[in-house]
């Protein structure tokens, strides 16, 4: 398997991205397992963000390759990219405040389907089935009804999560999905992770190490574009290179 360049789940090799002379993704290479969850932590600016929007799309690669399930699915678009599979939630909400919840939901279910469909308002088959299952994942199946505007921070950040599961992606990208949350915003959000990533693989962007302990499997350390380390959150903590770049500053994000 080790040297098979296309096997595997998700497969990134040798990404390179530059902003204006900026090298900001310097040869980068990760594989993802199946229904893992991967915690991609490093400093601020380590190229984080940067590495969600080569895999989602969002941006190109200068060089490099990423395979889905030996797909290369470099340099396609990133509808295409969704519609292979791989969910995308953003730092910022993009839900429909004026929009209840369960409208919100229904929304991103219809969005891959007929615009006759969405032109007549019919409900796409499999939705409310669906939208029940997707609700009771988020913790919102007693909200459904509420004006998306009134939720909680954290409730909305869910929602958004819910939103990108309506689409039915194998692959989670979360980036900094706990941010702002209260403690017990982040707790709830720790069960919903735990159990979604017993169906989908999740990548996702965080820098609070305690969040870290209680979700993720496997812990990629980025630095300068670069991976650094890789491992348990064990292994990642008693490296010293880790720690002289990433856990032993203070200001560290
Ligand atoms: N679209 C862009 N244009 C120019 N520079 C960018 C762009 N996106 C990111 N950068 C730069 O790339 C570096 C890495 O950014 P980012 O991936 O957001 O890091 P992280 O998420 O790890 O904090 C930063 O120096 C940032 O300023
Ligand atoms: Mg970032």
């Amino acid at each position: 398997m080790s040297g098979d360049m296309i096997g595997g789940f998700l497969k990134i090799r040798n990404l390179r991205k530059s902003f204006g002379g900026n090298q900001v993704i310097n040869d980068f290479s990760l594989d993802v397992t199946e229904r893992r969850l991967q915690c991609l932590v490093g400093p601020n600016g380590a190229g984080k963000t940067t590495t969600i929007d080569l895999i989602s799309g969002r941006q190109k690669p200068d060089s490099g390759h990423i395979w889905l399930r030996g797909d290369d699915i470099t340099g396609l678009g990133e509808h295409e990219i969704a519609r292979r599979g791989v969910g995308r939630k953003f730092q910022i909400p993009a839900v429909l405040k004026g929009l209840s919840v369960r409208e919100n939901l229904e929304v991103a279910f219809s969005r891959e389907t007929s615009a006759l469909r969405n032109m007549f308002r019919l409900r796409a088959p499999g939705c409310d089935e669906k939208l029940a299952e997707v609700a009771r994942t988020v913790r919102l199946t007693g909200r459904l009804d509420t004006e998306a505007g009134l939720l909680s921070h954290g409730e909305t950040q869910w929602l958004e999560i819910g939103m990108v599961l309506m689409q039915d992606p194998e692959i989670l990208l979360l980036d900094e999905p706990v941010a702002g949350m209260t403690e017990n915003e982040i707790e709830l959000t720790v069960e919903i992770l735990n159990r979604l990533k017993k169906t989908h693989t999740i990548i996702l962007v965080e820098h609070d190490m305690n969040f870290v302990r209680k979700i993720a499997d496997i812990v990629t350390v980025l630095h300068m574009g670069a991976l650094l380390a890789q491992g348990s959150l064990e292994d990642i903590e008693k490296d010293e290179r880790v720690r002289a770049v990433y856990l032993g500053t203070e200001d560290a994000h």
